[in-house]
């Protein structure tokens, strides 16, 4: 049966917060160097959140960006879903909070946890509201404070993420006025048996702290291009897209050297990658939406283009969406 609805990306926007921190003042606080840094991940610098500067301050600086972009109200939203590891608390969800902030009364908001493969999780799955019609527009966000959560004294994750927001809005659409436009597919993957390669060592019913970042970074790294290269591979043979019809790829923003592995290995031309780990550092759920949102202000994503989004996280999680704007 064929989904009455696609949901067509109508407005992108993101935030960041104005403090960067760059790898010489990190130089500073730990053992390690600007050329190490950039050697191993190309990141120069990231973008830290202020003091009292909440996930969900800055979510919904992102969200207000995209619907201003997409020329919505907050009375047109029916489903807030915000992908974050960072929450403003335990709970309520900092959709919920979002959904205050923006003024959004009606509908349903709820957080998704897949680390950094949070916001194609979350677009997978207002994908699906919409698609059976029910939600008519959707707010997904990936907003993250990592640097809460970091162990300022490890040198071997704390060089590493960085904080801001991204939020795009999604407009169902009827599929027969649709036409080529809207997400074309989405893929999925979990492997809970590598939760031990990254993971926060705290957390309400284990340990009653929030924890800090645990990372065995190689490892990590060994899995991620394997995983991407699938996720990739199957997200376009679902919706029978060949993969060098893509117009624009936006990755999750983990490491330079990542993402040059898998652009290789998929034969995907450097020129086409949007790239913002230089200056973003790794913003976890943040990163795929802040990436489209620069993309998309600068002008090389236009109405039109095929973009395939693709993302690795904890968990494992990992995941590829594709979307025609
Ligand atoms: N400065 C200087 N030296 C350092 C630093 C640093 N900041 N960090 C580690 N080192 C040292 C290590 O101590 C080690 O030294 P040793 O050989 O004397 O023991 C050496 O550098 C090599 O360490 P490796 O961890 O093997 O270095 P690697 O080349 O793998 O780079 C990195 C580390 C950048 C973390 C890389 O492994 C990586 O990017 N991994 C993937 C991370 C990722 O993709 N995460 C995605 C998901 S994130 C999420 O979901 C929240």
């Amino acid at each position: 049966m064929s989904d009455a609805f696609r949901s067509v990306i109508a407005g992108v926007g993101g935030y960041l917060p104005e403090r960067v921190l760059g790898n010489d003042e990190l130089s500073l606080m730990v053992d390690t160097s600007d050329e190490w840094i950039r050697d191993r991940t190309g990141i120069r610098e990231r973008h830290v959140a202020a003091d009292g500067e909440t996930t969900s301050a800055m979510a919904a600086e992102a969200g207000k960006r995209a619907l201003a972009a997409a020329g919505v109200g907050p009375e047109d939203i029916d489903l807030i879903v915000v992908a974050t590891a960072t929450p403003d608390m335990t709970f309520p969800a900092t959709a919920a909070i979002v959904q205050a902030k923006l003024g959004v009364t009606r509908g349903a908001a709820f957080d998704i946890q897949a680390v950094c493969t949070g916001f194609v999780y979350a677009l997978s799955t207002a994908d699906n509201f919409i698609a059976r019609g029910q939600s008519k527009a959707a707010l997904v966000i990936g907003a993250e404070t990592f640097s809460r959560i970091l162990d300022w004294s490890d040198r071997s994750t704390c060089v590493l993420f960085g904080d801001g927001a991204g939020a795009v809005v999604l407009k169902g659409v009827p599929t027969a006025e649709a036409g080529e436009r809207g997400v074309l597919g989405s893929y999925l993957r979990s492997d809970g048996r590598y939760v031990d390669l990254l993971y926060v060592d705290g957390g309400p019913s284990s340990t009653k702290t929030v924890g800090h970042l645990r990372m065995v970074g190689n490892q990590v790294f060994r899995h991620a291009v394997r995983n991407i290269a699938e996720a990739i591979e199957r997200v376009a043979e679902g919706a029978s897209v060949d993969i060098a019809d893509v117009d624009w790829f936006v990755p999750h923003q983990a490491n330079q050297r990542i993402l040059e592995a898998v652009a290789k290995r998929l034969g995907i031309d450097e020129s086409k990658v949007v790239t913002t780990v230089s200056r973003h550092g790794n913003t976890s759920a943040a990163s795929v939406p802040l990436a489209l949102d620069e993309a998309v202000r600068d002008g090389r994503i236009k109405s039109g283009d095929l973009v395939l989004m693709e993302a690795m996280g904890g968990g494992l999680t990992w995941g590829a969406a594709l979307a025609r704007f």
